[in-house]
């Protein structure tokens, strides 16, 4: 986040309560460290679902106060969102493969424990701000480039099915105070690299970080908008902070547009170990859930949050690797 970025949500939100779920996960935990640098008082709900992102190191206990336990549990979930002033709400199951080899596992984690979260979040009388994570996959195969937000949805694969009917959920409880963002990918410090399921960037900076070769399926051809965890951070935010971002469903992507080939070349590049990129067939998994080229418009994001992505691909994959090169155990 930049420093005027950061003083935002030190203005704003310091002596606030905030509440993320998914926030041991890649991108919950930098959120929640930047909300408790800022002088939030946070408390992060999840419950290290196998094969997820989530990681007890990613967060310092220090600073956040850590409640494990699924976000669909109101046991555990009522007490800690009962005086909440914001919750950021990223708990999900993010795998399009696993979503199409355990669909109903998604349906599960996506869906019906938000329902319950939801629902918890009613019985307490919960006034908070809410902002919701999902992601540009809603829109599927062969949406007009780029997406705006006023493309149809056609998901491709259950996680996408699963991811929108979370959304609407959100809107249909809390409207006036919920916004919804949809990210493209998204890489950067804390994103977990071993699982292969969890996006083609981890798994570009995982073999980089190793000196493997990075593979690329099919031509590479296929384009992305990539976005560094930071600019993430600076919308969800904002999107948070500014009033009408509620009820609204927003796009997050870059504008600096680049093939799958130019984003494994550019890691390559940025790496010390100077790994070769080669070319493979598809997995017949990865095919399944393939969409092509995708690629976000985000005025809507800059004309009403006033977010604009910072962090080019080859500075946020440089600061990538090198955060990652100091804390080896994470791709050894
Ligand atoms: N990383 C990306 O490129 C990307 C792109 C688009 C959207 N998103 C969205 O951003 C959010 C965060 O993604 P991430 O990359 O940080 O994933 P992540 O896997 O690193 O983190 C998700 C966390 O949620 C937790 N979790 C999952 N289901 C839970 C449940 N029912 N109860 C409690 N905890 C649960 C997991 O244990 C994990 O720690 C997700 O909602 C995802 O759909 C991510």
């Amino acid at each position: 986040m930049t420093s005027a970025g950061l003083q935002l949500v030190r203005e704003r939100l310091s002596g606030t309560d905030c509440v993320v779920t998914g926030g041991l996960g890649f991108i919950g935990s930098n959120l929640a460290l930047t909300l408790a640098d800022a002088g939030a008082t946070v408390t992060v709900v999840d419950d290290l679902k196998a094969g997820h992102g989530g990681d007890r190191a990613n967060v310092d206990d220090k600073q956040v106060a850590v409640i494990v336990a699924d976000v669909g549990d109101p046991a555990h979930v009522a007490p800690a969102v009962a005086a909440a002033d914001y919750v950021f709400d990223l708990a999900g199951q993010v795998s399009h493969v696993a979503s199409i080899s355990d669909p109903e596992r998604d349906l599960a984690l996506n869906t019906i424990s938000r329902l319950r979260f939801l629902e918890t979040l009613k019985r307490v009388g919960s006034r908070a701000r809410v902002v919701y994570t999902s992601t540009r996959q809603v829109y599927g195969r062969s949406a007009p480039l780029p997406i705006s937000e006023r493309t149809v949805p056609h998901p491709s694969d259950v996680n996408g099915v699963a991811k929108l009917a979370a959304e609407h959920l959100h809107l249909l409880y809390a409207r006036e105070r919920t916004a919804i963002l949809r990210l493209s990918n998204v890489y950067g410090p804390r994103q977990h690299l071993r699982n292969d399921e969890l996006g083609v960037l981890p798994v570009f900076v995982r073999r980089a970080l190793r000196g493997e070769r990075l593979v690329v399926f099919g031509d590479g051809r296929d384009l992305r908008d990539p976005l560094h965890v930071d600019d993430v951070l600076d919308a969800i935010i904002r999107a948070a902070l500014v009033p009408e971002a509620a009820g609204q469903v927003i796009n997050v992507g870059h504008h600096e547009v680049l093939s799958i080939k130019q984003l494994a070349e550019l890691t390559a590049a940025a790496s010390s170990s100077s790994p070769t990129v080669v070319h493979d067939d598809w997995r017949s998994d990865y095919a399944q859930v393939a969409i092509g080229s995708a690629h976000l418009s985000s005025s809507l994001a800059s004309t009403l949050l006033g977010w604009q992505p910072r962090i080019g691909f080859a500075d946020g994959i440089d600061r990538t690797l090198a955060w990652f090169s100091q804390h080896p155990e994470r791709f050894a």
